[in-house]
């Protein structure tokens, strides 16, 4: 029997949206059934924008690994997502791994990596595909195996063009002393050609680097990527795994990331990984995987048949080598109108609020004797909490007053003088956290045990000069469209 039969799978996703659990996001993609995790393919054709995604339809490991597809015109209606590719010639019989997507004379097409393995061994292939009927017809494979000096983990292509060529950057494992690393190829008239590895002064930076992307905002260019196995540090670092980027100028020439930043992550929660960005009409629309490869068992839905969710979309801007992060514009029309809250206070140290069935969050603050902040989105006795230490100048969220799921606390630097500002989005498990008007970002999950209204307070340690906001009610994503 076919282990994937596309309509049959298409037929029991169409029967599972709208999804019912009460842990399932209402303005988050997610799949009713099967593991999700990485976005690939992001493109723009026809109007739409195309997000594909890691997914088993299967069950909730990491295999059999799919690409599901959805396509958008404003990040709000969405198709119902489709089986689009899958495991079925000797090629990618291991799972069709992460790619990207680019649009050749109006066709959608994308690169993913063929995964492999004989007798243990990884045989990654990459290859092309086009989008057609719902579904990716694979084409060439345009590299066939790992090159000299680089071990089995080369995966997660990314297009890029420069001066009219194209190219691709794509994640690496040195076969020498098995570290992380990027490699880029350029397309010739003879095929695709190793220009090799993208020096850094990053030096030794984990045992492999996943899912690149290289991403241009202006003269900077951006390389994203995902290294596996750096230490964890007092205000960063400290998931598993890490998603962050380094900003300074590629020289293909002398393949030299030029006067490149440090290494900073796009985000400082819980859960995300391996992002994925979409340049279109001047913006870089990100979106991330709310997710940890290697740590499913944080994730308690896995019980009840799916797993995993994909950020709201965000618009990233470089500032002085930092990359900014807000939710994407089309979000603000998730906003229904008439649940609008004003929050207004001056003098306080305390207000608090009940909040909708999925929510943003603006808040303003003017700290005047304040120094400690504490902003709590409780459900019942659990609790999610962001503290900010003003001396210190850390914020920090904490998780660990909540009974299901992952725990722990994540830190990080956050500068604050006079005014502390923040926007959450709280939909039924996601939630996404935006800093000092995207400073900084910070995705996470939640599986609150009862189905009951959230709570937001927010109290300080003095009096807080001034406090403003508002609170609405969000729309839910809508399917079928
Ligand atoms: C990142 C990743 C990629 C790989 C894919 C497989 O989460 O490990 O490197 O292509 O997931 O699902």
């Amino acid at each position: 029997m076919e282990k994937f039969n596309k309509q049959e799978i298409d037929e029991k996703l169409k029967a599972g949206f709208p999804m019912e659990h009460r842990w399932h996001n209402r303005f988050h993609l997610e799949m009713p059934f099967g593991l999700i995790n990485d976005p690939n393919g992001l493109a723009f054709c026809d109007g739409k924008f195309h997000v594909f995604y890691q997914w088993n339809p299967l069950g909730c490991e990491h295999k059999n690994k799919c690409w599901a597809h959805t396509a958008t015109r404003d990040f709000i209606h969405y198709s119902t997502p489709e089986l689009a590719l899958w495991p079925d010639d000797v090629h990618d019989k291991d799972g069709c791994y992460s790619g990207c997507g680019t649009v050749e004379d109006g066709q959608l097409r994308v690169l993913y990596t063929c995964n492999r393995k004989e007798d243990g061994v990884r045989i990654p292939a990459q290859r092309f595909g086009s989008l057609k009927g719902g579904q990716i017809k694979k084409e060439d494979i345009i590299v066939p195996d790992h090159p000299e000096g680089i071990t089995g983990h080369f995966r997660d292509p990314y297009l890029f063009t420069r001066r009219g060529k194209r190219y691709f950057v794509i994640g690496a494992q040195r076969e020498a002393d098995e570290t992380g690393t990027v490699l880029v190829y350029e397309e010739t008239a003879e095929g695709w050609k190793n220009l090799g590895e993208v020096q850094t002064r990053l030096g030794e930076f984990g045992y492999m680097w996943e899912c690149p992307n290289l991403v241009q905002f202006g003269s900077y260019d951006v390389l994203i990527f995902c290294p596996q196995g750096l230490d964890e540090r007092a205000f960063d670092r400290q998931n598993l795994y890490q998603a962050g980027y380094i900003a300074g100028h590629l020289s293909l020439d002398s393949m030299d990331m030029m006067q490149h930043t440090k290494f900073q992550e796009l985000d400082k929660g819980f859960d995300f990984y391996a992002p994925q960005v979409l340049t279109h009409e001047g913006r870089q629309i990100l979106i991330g995987w709310m997710g940890m490869p290697d740590k499913d068992n944080e994730y308690p839905t896995a019980e009840m048949g799916w797993q995993y969710s994909l950020t709201m979309p965000r618009e990233l801007r470089l500032r002085q080598g930092h990359i900014y992060s807000r939710p994407a514009r089309e979000m603000k029309d998730l906003r229904i109108a008439e649940t609008a809250v004003e929050l207004e206070a001056e003098n306080t140290t305390a207000i608090s609020r009940t909040l909708f069935d999925g929510s943003e969050i603006l808040l303003d603050m003017e700290l005047g004797e304040s120094k400690e902040i504490v902003i709590t989105i409780a459900f019942g006795a659990e609790k999610l909490r962001f503290i900010y230490d003003l001396k210190a100048q850390v914020m920090s969220i904490d998780r660990n007053e909540m009974r299901n799921g992952g725990r722990g606390v994540r830190r990080f630097r956050l500068f604050a003088d006079e005014n502390l500002s923040l926007q959450i989005f709280v939909d039924k498990t996601a939630v996404e956290a935006f800093f000092q008007h995207g400073e900084e970002a910070a995705s996470l999950l939640v599986f609150p045990e009862k189905n009951i209204q959230p709570e937001l307070t927010v109290e300080s340690n003095g009096r807080l000069k001034s406090l403003s906001g508002k609170i609405w009610q969000l729309d839910s994503f809508k399917f079928n469209c």
